[in-house]
């Protein structure tokens, strides 16, 4: 499973980096209203940093202008991929952008006929928000598990990226049904190779490694 940054903050994406094992970025206007920079000088940054996919969002809401705000923001680098809310003009300008070969990711995704939608329109990407579905009392992973089987049904190359994940659980049950990507904040990264008894562990090899005589 590819591992995703869901950020545009460029110290944690070069924090991730270090760790060599990030496979792309997804960012969205929340995310790029906390850096206080403006999308013109944050965008280039972020695609130049990142070795993979970088998921832009489009604020249109007409299938027209989503189109031409997806063109512009191919235009910024190889790597981007335009992220378009999953709703009708959306997913209209996903089929066009689709048949002009630029990569889409459909997002802000709560059902799986949004996701049968989305792979029919061509979208690159699909992204369901499980740490949202699960804030109102539903189980998120459900939601995956049948876009996974939908998807494996009809032999749809749409990837599936996990996102508004808010633990280390959504991550492993993501890897464990089978998507394909799994986008996380930093903090839900950095808990991923973090166990007490590995701390515990290394402590003890530690302190019994001082009596060894040198
Ligand atoms: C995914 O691509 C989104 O940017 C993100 O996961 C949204 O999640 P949130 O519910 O944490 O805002």
């Amino acid at each position: 499973m590819k591992i995703f940054l869901d950020t545009a903050h460029i110290s944690e994406i070069t924090e991730a980096k270090r760790l060599g094992i990030l496979d792309g970025v997804t960012t969205n206007p929340t995310h790029v209203s906390k850096t206080g920079t403006s999308p013109s000088e944050l965008y280039p940054e972020i695609c130049k940093l990142v070795d993979g996919p970088v998921s832009l969002e489009t604020v249109s809401l007409e299938a027209d202008e989503i189109v031409r705000e997806a063109e512009e923001l191919a235009k910024i680098a190889d790597n981007v991929v335009v992220k378009i809310p999953v709703m009708k003009e959306g997913l209209i300008a996903a089929k066009r952008l689709s048949a002009a070969g630029i990569k889409t990711n459909i997002t802000t995704t709560f059902s799986p006929l949004q996701a049968l939608l989305a792979a029919k329109a061509g979208a690159t990407y699909i992204s369901p928000f499980v740490g949202r579905l699960d804030g109102i009392g539903h189980e998120g992973m459900d939601l995956v598990r049948q876009i996974r089987t939908i998807y494996d049904n009809y032999g749809f190359e749409t990837e599936i990226i996990v996102a508004a994940v808010r633990h280390p659980m959504h991550v492993t049950e993501a890897a464990l049904i089978g998507a394909d990507i799994c986008t996380m904040a930093f903090g839900v990264l950095d808990q991923c190779y973090q166990h007490p008894l590995t701390d515990s562990g290394i402590a003890t090899f530690l302190e019994d490694w001082k009596k060894v005589p040198k």
